[in-house]
């Protein structure tokens, strides 16, 4: 669209930074809500050049399609469509990416966020970096959450300060208008993982940014469903991990080595039941193996692969192919395990040998295989 400087509004002729906006709305079956958006924002951005994208993971709704009819008639509306791709996080990264405007707002689409409060975000940022539509600030609120949401926000609104530069009052929110320049230095950074861009940027940016932040009351959604489930949890703790290990170390390999850490647990546990049962070794070992796969398959396949997990006939296809690839190193884990334990006969030493050898095995072919996209 022409970004030619729009009328000042009733802010005067102070020259703001913000004279023309980019609004970015990630979408996941959002139909009924577009056209509503795009009239919140036509209200409520009077004055001031804007466009809004819509970045949308495929949604088998048809709100692309429809969002797609509205820009042929409307150049301020784009659209950003991804195919075979989830994720509230790096929608939001890629619809910023795909405008040039000096500031960016980033909203909801199902009007939880309340656009009125946009022009006030804008004139803010004249002074700041970021500033955060904020439910927890003085002033807002966030009781539209429910109580057992209200509860896990706040939650994780604590858990959030492990990994944060900076205290803010409101990291998990996902309404927020950001200065183009200050994301640029921390978007090579971003991890991009799961539901909470904001808390991704605060958690990444080497300095602290300048915060303000504007009280709000979240409404509840106008139309359709939350896509908040188990899999948005999982996702959430991933981020915290990968930014806990200053990004060093991939969420998802923490994550398996974990996992693989409570296969041992388990590995161990039955091993032991299995000689104090005067079970012969190599068979105690090879149930114990068999027993930690499947347990790690399934645990797996529900938090390190929460956003790829497999369903359907895809848990028994991705199990079989676990099993294989585990098969052959389990066969080197008894192999090894059995050799170890003929020289210096400490059954958990060995067992541990034959753990640790099996487990580097599995992570690397299983993330080839099992779980490739
Ligand atoms: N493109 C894309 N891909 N969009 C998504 C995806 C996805 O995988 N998942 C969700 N969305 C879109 C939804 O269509 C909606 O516009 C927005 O992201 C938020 O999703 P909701 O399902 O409505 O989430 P919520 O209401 O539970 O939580 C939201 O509000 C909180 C309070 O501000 C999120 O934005 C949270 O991050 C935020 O803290
Ligand atoms: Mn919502």
């Amino acid at each position: 669209m022409n970004f030619v400087a729009a009328p000042s509004t009733a802010a005067g002729d102070r020259r703001s930074i913000v004279s023309a906006v980019s609004i970015i709305v990630p979408t996941l079956n959002e139909r009924a809500n577009i056209e509503p958006t795009i009239a919140a924002l036509e209200r409520v951005l009077r004055g001031i050049a804007w466009e809004v994208v819509f970045v949308d993971d495929d949604s088998g709704d048809g709100t692309a399609e429809l969002a797609t009819a509205l820009a042929r008639r409307d150049s301020r509306v784009r659209v950003l469509r991804r195919l075979a791709r989830r994720g509230l996080a790096s929608a939001c990264i890629e619809g910023i990416l795909a405008t040039t405007t000096p500031a960016f707002v980033v909203m909801d689409a199902d009007l939880q966020h309340d656009p009125a409060l946009i022009p006030d975000m804008l004139s803010a940022l004249d002074d700041v970096d970021l500033v955060i539509g904020s439910r927890y600030a003085a002033g807002g609120d966030g009781t539209a959450l429910g109580t057992g949401r209200g509860i896990a926000s706040r939650t994780a609104t604590v858990l959030s300060r492990l990994v944060l530069r900076q205290r803010v009052a409101d990291p998990m929110s996902g309404f927020f208008a950001m200065r183009r320049r200050a994301f640029d230095e921390v978007a090579p950074r971003l991890s991009g993982v799961g539901f909470k861009i904001l808390l991704d940027i605060l958690a990444t940016t080497k300095r602290p940014l300048e915060v303000a932040e504007l009280p709000y009351r979240f409404r509840p959604r106008r139309a359709g469903d939350s896509k908040l489930g188990a899999g948005v949890v999982a996702e959430y703790l991933l981020l915290l991990i990968e930014k806990l290990s200053g990004g060093l170390v991939p969420s998802r390999y923490v994550l398996f080595s974990a996992i693989g850490g409570v296969g041992v647990v388990v590995h161990l546990a039955v091993l032991a039941l299995a000689m104090h049962g005067q079970v012969p070794f190599a068979v105690a070992q090879a149930v114990a193996t068999l027993v930690a796969m499947t347990g790690n398959f399934f645990l797996n396949n529900l938090l390190t692969y929460a956003d790829q997990r497999r369903r359907g006939w895809g848990v028994v296809k991705g199990l079989a192919s676990f099993y294989v690839i585990c098969g052959i190193g389990a066969v080197a884990n008894v192999g090894i395990a059995t050799a170890f334990y003929a020289h210096w006969s400490s059954w958990w030493q060995a067992g541990l040998a034959g753990a640790l050898v099996g487990s580097v095995w599995n992570y690397a072919v299983s993330a080839a295989y099992t779980w490739r996209r």
